[in-house]
């Protein structure tokens, strides 16, 4: 199966035909059939499908000694955020697959086991904390918390979980499966414009967190109450999302809030309350930190003025990720130099960089864009991800 043949299987799954955005959120259809896309794949290839206790799947190709340990892990997620494109973790996952059919076919025979990963739950799409699967295994968030987690129907992380075969009271980290893996390599479209050739490497990922912003008002008719009887979360929520801008802008970060639910959204209704999301990113830890707390101040000021309760909590933070350097310039070396840069953007890779030396590769992406249905890679680009993924994991494996 050629990368090509591999991609376009993939290609309708979860795409919407009015938008060409995709929804593939974690254990819905859609995901459900990239998993089986996933186990097909890997029994086509005669390799030993692995799934963790997490949700996360793992095919696993062994040298001809049987050796089950020093490993080298490549992949990356199949789920997606709420419209977005087609590369933004599938093809982190078909080079992985192409890659490996390219060492088979020049006869290639690995020291250490080769393992292709899909992390779960890479987005926080569902359940609201990104790269799940990942932060589970490695320990980056308690099994306790991950349970409680609920989808936006209100559904809990173990309930879902269970209903697709999954033991919740089994998630957590897994220190057996982490001693078996030596290196990790993830390979990603690349999220901006930064990368001129088709393909780089990565320096680091900058700290980034999300935040619950809940205002609670009352709920009240439109046309017979008047202004000044009003409790109206919507506008502490408004103020919010331009302090929130001004703050990012003072600081030199980024403030977003890209989704937002009011309840109950009636057009002649007062809402009674708004629950927004403030995704805070940027290059150093105490930017971050500080345009928070100027945002959380202007709503609990803005608040005040019209009797509305906030309450913040913090969903996710992710301080500074430096990849390893030794790792990450090897690799830039072996590939010829090629670009090296930092990103805007979280990973699972991030994320294993905590337990295991582990480096990103990206493909140029000529539009920029990401987590929209524009977001785009060409084939001849993803090829030359194909070959730089071999050629990284070839020399990996190859590691005494
Ligand atoms: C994942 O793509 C993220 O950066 O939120
Ligand atoms: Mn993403
Ligand atoms: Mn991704």
């Amino acid at each position: 199966m050629t990368f090509e043949a591999m991609w376009a299987d993939l290609l309708p799954v979860g795409r919407s035909a009015a938008t060409g955005g995709y929804h593939r959120f974690a254990w819905t259809a859609p995901e459900l059939e990239c998993r089986a896309w996933f186990e097909a794949e890997a029994a086509g290839r005669g390799l030993a499908l692995e799934p963790d206790a997490n949700g996360n799947l793992f095919a696993w190709w062994y040298p001809a000694d049987g050796r089950r340990d020093g490993a080298v892990l490549t992949g990356s997620h199949l789920d997606s955020v709420p419209g977005g494109g087609a590369f933004d973790g599938p093809l982190g996952v078909v080079t992985a697959f192409a890659a490996l059919d390219a060492l088979r076919e020049r006869g290639f025979a690995p020291r250490r086991p080769l393992v292709v990963a899909a992390f779960a739950e890479e987005e926080g799409a569902r359940f609201g904390v990104a790269c799940l699967g990942s932060r589970l295994l490695t320990g980056a968030i308690t099994p306790e918390r991950a349970r409680a987690l609920r989808d936006g129907d209100g559904a809990t992380f173990a309930d879902v979980i269970a209903e697709h075969g999954l033991d919740p009271a089994a998630i957590g980290p897994d220190e057996a499966l982490l001693g078996r893996l030596a290196y990790g390599v993830e390979l990603h479209v690349e999220q901006g414009r930064a990368l001129v050739g088709p393909v780089g490497v990565a320096s680091s990922i900058i700290p980034h967190g999300r935040w619950r912003f809940g205002f609670t008002g009352q709920g009240d008719h439109a046309g017979t109450t008047a202004l000044r009887d009003r409790r109206d979360p919507m506008l502490p929520f408004a103020a919010m999302v331009l302090a929130a801008r001004q703050a990012a802008e003072r600081n030199g970060t980024l403030a977003t809030v890209g989704k937002v639910a009011v309840d109950p959204g009636g057009v002649n209704a007062i809402a009674a309350s708004v629950t927004a999301w403030l995704d805070g990113r940027g290059p150093v830890d105490d930017a971050v930190r500080r345009t928070v707390t100027e945002i959380e101040r202007a709503a609990r000021l803005a608040a005040v003025g019209h009797d509305v309760k906030v309450d913040v909590a913090e969903e996710s933070y992710t301080p500074l990720l430096d990849f390893p350097h030794a790792l990450r310039d090897h690799l830039r070396a072996l590939l010829g130099d090629v670009p090296l840069l930092p990103t805007g953007a979280g990973h699972d890779a991030g994320i294993l960089a905590a337990r295991i030396p582990t480096a990103m590769l990206y493909v140029r992406n000529p539009t920029g864009i990401s987590h929209a249905p524009s977001e785009h890679a060409d084939i001849p680009d993803c090829l030359a991800g194909v070959t730089a993924l071999a050629q990284v994991l070839e020399d990996l494996l190859e590691h005494p």
